[in-house]
């Protein structure tokens, strides 16, 4: 066995200077041919569960249900089955077990009133703060619980992850990295599943476009052909990418010990992702090792005996909604367990599944109240709605917070922000205002809003909405701050009155422009512009008033050269989707009562070709494959791998202080994994029967200084780059909060095993490469004041 502990042959001591970015490899531009996956369950028979690491009692008491129940029972039980809720499954009352109740989404409950409207994922993750991430998944997870759901459908845990800067759903997801995303993933379902509810990973794998993801029997906007001629997009992912990229945020949140992971609706190298004995079986039950169920995507199971085959647990939502989705399973599987085409073990095995993490949640025990709500299509918005409200007083303030620390600070020139007294304030742009239309209507907004995007943006559309139980708007708050300030407040909603903007900015000592991008699921976006031709609008205030501040409410990159460095734009603000408490959130940074420390979760380049090519694929035939030629090379990593200068990096954000990085050091030390719930199975090079890859090996510590006057908060963010390997990784960040003026504080990044680790195609295992391993560290992935290295 080789040796446990990562060996320290050299530490190089601190670089107190920029490391530039072209000291770094160039792209591998070699493209690759995707190979089909060998689907045949012979190849990748499904792996048994057995309760795991921490699931073991819970998995006996499911195996000894399941052995009782008729196959009637077993089938009934993991095919979806009509109810109150998007999704059932089948109750099997004889044994005591109830339909369990599973309901969106990954920013709320949906689509009830009476629920919070949190912030998008992408918000949260702007933060950078994983103690705010998990507060509000454990928030999240309440209201769930309180609304009588069992099973909430999110989080959203790297599919996407932001392989496009266009895909439509990369809002609800966190950032595009894999890293991060895995933090993110891991507190979310924490706390989520701390707080009574059962969470979901989604959407695995390769979920990456909303174009022609098609959806079993449902017309969606892009179709060309009949539905169910054109086959869904097959993602053609590298193994590498699929283990580097891909997978990370699933391992991390199936190591959380989260009950069910969501398959996507894309096929991986052609083949259906909720079919994909490779993926499902080998990678997410074998290497993973997870024992929960696996769902498919509304529409994500377009068979029977091939979906189960292949390691699919439960088809959703199976007979529920009248079967539209693709009646699959059900009486349907019977002929095929009848003669053997599908066994009666793998029928136990996904019942076992689909229980197992019910009973494990103590749900048996403490089931969510009884609610009559019902968000079944056939029933909803009927008479007998019934809506509860299960909000608590405290998470407003959560959500808050959240809009706050997740505000991106991009330009603050002239001393622009904070704010002080203006004597005059003109505030512009639909994004200020109230919807005028309420929030309830919209093709509905409470569902998937389609039309009615009137208003300030709190969140995108789609599954990942959720109805807010009010919108604090930008206009709403500056207003009334601006009246204590005893300001004049000038508010024009009009986006296209260039009149009225001519005639009341002018003589405002501060004009601030609200702007947005929506974006939604079941469509990508079409371009990385702002929506409502708020360039123009933007360049027509800064022409009137030197002192024009920009707010984005956006749900991924937006293109600013038209009016960036227009040296009358003072300051720019990325505000992210930040839910119900949008206007007071941005207000108490406008005006300094908190110092802005948002970093960017995504890059934004000069334009769309700075980006990866041909992400989005939209080319009308009846297979259509995205190629995913650029690798590992997704967000920063293709700009640092091809020496692409962005316009605002991935993880930059200003403050309204300064910080000073100094004093790097690394140390190797050996702190076993205590956080792993359930314990993985992904094999590494240095395992030894009892050592885990999530062990802490080595520790980087540096030095933040607060530099400024005000008590600020402060990213410090460490990047790997791997020899041989393009591209830097990032491997640690740890927010310093609440820094007092000239104070010093000490960031960590403890590095496990993996993270210190690549991913070998040949040798399928994950090892630390050979050599020198870089290890920066700063305020940005372009700002990297610090280095030191590690050798092995
Ligand atoms: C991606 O790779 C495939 C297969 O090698 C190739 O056919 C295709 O042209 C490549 N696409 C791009 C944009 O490089
Ligand atoms: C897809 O094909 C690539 C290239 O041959 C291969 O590396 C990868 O493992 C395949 N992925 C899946 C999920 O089968
Ligand atoms: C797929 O795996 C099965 C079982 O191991 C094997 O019999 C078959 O030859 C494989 N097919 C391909 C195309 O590799
Ligand atoms: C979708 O499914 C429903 C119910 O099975 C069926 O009535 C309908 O015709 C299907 N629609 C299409 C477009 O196939
Ligand atoms: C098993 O039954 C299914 C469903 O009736 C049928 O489609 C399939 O051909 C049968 N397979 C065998 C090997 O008999
Ligand atoms: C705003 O509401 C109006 C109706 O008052 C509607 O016609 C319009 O489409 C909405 N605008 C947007 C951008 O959704
Ligand atoms: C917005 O302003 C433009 C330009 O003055 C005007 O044409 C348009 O009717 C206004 N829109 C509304 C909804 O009033
Ligand atoms: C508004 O002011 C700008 C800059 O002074 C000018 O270019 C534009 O023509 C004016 N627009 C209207 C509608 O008056
Ligand atoms: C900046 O604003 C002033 C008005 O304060 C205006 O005169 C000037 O033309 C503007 N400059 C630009 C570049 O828009
Ligand atoms: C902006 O315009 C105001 C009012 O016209 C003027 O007093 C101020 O000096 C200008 N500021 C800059 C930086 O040009
Ligand atoms: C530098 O960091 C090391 C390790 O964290 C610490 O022990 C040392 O005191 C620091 N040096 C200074 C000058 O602050």
């Amino acid at each position: 066995m080789p040796s446990t502990a990562l060996s320290l042959l050299t530490v190089a001591l601190a670089l107190v200077s920029p490391i530039l970015g072209d000291v770094l490899p160039r792209a591998d531009s070699s493209a690759f041919l995707p190979t089909l996956s060998n689907n045949s369950a012979a190849a990748w028979p499904p792996p048994y569960a057995n309760g795991g690491y921490a699931w073991t009692s819970a998995f006996t008491r499911a195996q000894s249900l399941v052995s009782q129940m008729t196959l009637e029972e077993k089938v009934t039980l993991i095919t979806g089955q009509p109810g109150r809720c998007v999704g059932m499954t089948g109750a099997v009352p004889r044994l005591g077990i109830p339909a369990l109740c599973l309901e969106d989404g990954p920013a709320g409950v949906r689509p009830v009133q009476g629920v919070s409207q949190f912030p998008a994922g992408q918000a949260a993750a702007a933060t950078w703060d994983r103690e705010l991430i998990y507060k509000r998944g454990y928030a999240m997870g309440k209201e769930f619980y309180d609304q009588g759901v069992n099973v909430a459908l999110g989080p959203v845990t790297g599919g996407p992850l932001g392989r496009s800067p266009r895909g439509g759903r990369n809002f609800e997801g966190f950032f595009d990295d894999a890293y991060a995303t895995g933090e993110a993933a891991y507190m979310t379902v924490r706390g989520m599943q701390d707080s009574g509810v059962l969470a979901t990973a989604k959407h695995y794998i390769g979920y990456e476009q909303e174009t022609y993801r098609d959806p079993f029997n449902q017309s969606e906007s892009y179709d060309v052909f009949p539905v169910n001629e054109q086959t869904p997009i097959s993602s053609n992912i590298d193994n590498k990418a699929l283990h580097e990229l891909y997978m990370w945020g699933f391992a991390e949140a199936v190591r959380a010990g989260v009950g069910y992971v969501m398959c996507s609706y894309n096929e991986v190298n052609q083949t259906h992702s909720c079919a994909n004995a490779y993926t499902l079986n080998n990678l997410l039950k074998g290497e993973l090792n997870f024992q929960g169920g696996v769902m498919s995507d509304w529409g994500g199971d377009w068979g029977d005996a091939e979906f189960i085959n292949g390691g699919l647990d439960m088809s959703m939502p199976g007979v529920g909604f009248g079967g539209i989705f693709g009646p699959f399973w059900g009486q349907n599987l019977l002929p095929y367990i009848a003669n053997g085409t599908v066994t009666e073990g793998r029928v136990d095995d996904a019942a076992i599944r689909t229980l197992t993490p019910w009973i494990f949640s103590n749900q048996p025990a403490y089931p969510p109240p009884a609610v009559t709500w019902n968000a079944d299509p056939q029933y909803y918005e009927t008479e007998d709605a019934y809506w509860r409200d299960v909000r608590q007083v405290e998470t407003m303030t959560l959500i808050r917070q959240i809009g706050e620390d997740s505000a991106t600070l991009l330009k603050n020139t002239n001393n622009a922000l904070p704010l002080g007294a203006p004597k005059v304030i003109a505030i512009v742009g639909s994004d200020a205002g109230p919807n005028e239309l309420g929030e309830l209507d919209g093709g509905g907004s409470n569902a998937y809003p389609g039309w009615n995007l009137n208003g300030t943006l709190t969140l995108g559309g789609g599954s990942g909405w959720a109805i807010p139980p009010y919108v604090v708007t930008p206009y709403e708050a500056i207003n009334y701050r601006g009246r204590a300030l005893n300001s004049q407040v000038y508010a024009i909603f009009n986006d296209t009155a260039y009149d009225a903007v001519n005639v009341t900015v002018p003589s405002a000592n501060v004009a601030i422009v609200f702007v947005s991008a929506f974006t939604r699921e079941g469509e990508d976006r079409a371009t990385l512009y702002l929506d409502n031709d708020a360039d123009t609008l933007i360049n027509i205030v800064a022409a009137n008033n030197n002192n024009t501040i920009v707010v984005m409410n956006a749900g991924g990159p937006i293109l600013v050269e038209a009016w960036i460095d227009n040296p009358n734009v003072t300051a720019v603000i990325a505000a992210h989707f930040p839910g119900q408490e949008a206007g007071a959130a941005i207000t108490n940074v406008l005006f300094g009562d908190v110092s802005p420390s948002g970093k960017l979760p995504y890059t934004i380049g000069y334009s769309l070709d700075d980006y990866a090519p041909d992400t989005i694929v939209a080319t009308p035939v009846l297979q259509p494959q995205a190629y995913f030629n650029e690798s590992t090379l997704v967000d920063y990593r293709w700009f640092s791998a091809n020496n692409i200068t962005p316009r605002f990096e991935f993880g930059y954000g200003l403050s309204y202080s300064t910080f000073a990085y100094s004093n790097i050091s690394v140390e190797s030390v050996f702190w076993p994994d205590t956080t792993s719930v359930q314990q993985t199975h992904e094999p590494f090079e240095a395992w030894d029967g009892t050592n885990s890859i999530y062990d802490i090996v080595a520790q980087v510590m540096a030095q933040v200084q607060n530099t400024g006057d005000v008590r600020a908060s402060e990213t410090a963010q460490l990047y790997a780059t791997f020899p041989g390997s393009p591209g830097i990784w990032l491997r640690g960040f740890d927010k310093l909060k609440g820094m007092a003026p000239g104070e010093t504080r000490a960031a960590s990044f403890p590095l496990r095993r993996k993270d210190l680790s690549l991913w070998s195609t040949e040798r399928q295992l994950w090892y630390v490469p050979e050599g020198e391993i870089q290890l920066q560290v700063g305020a940005s992935s372009t700002k990297l004041y610090l280095a030191t290295s590690l050798s092995h």
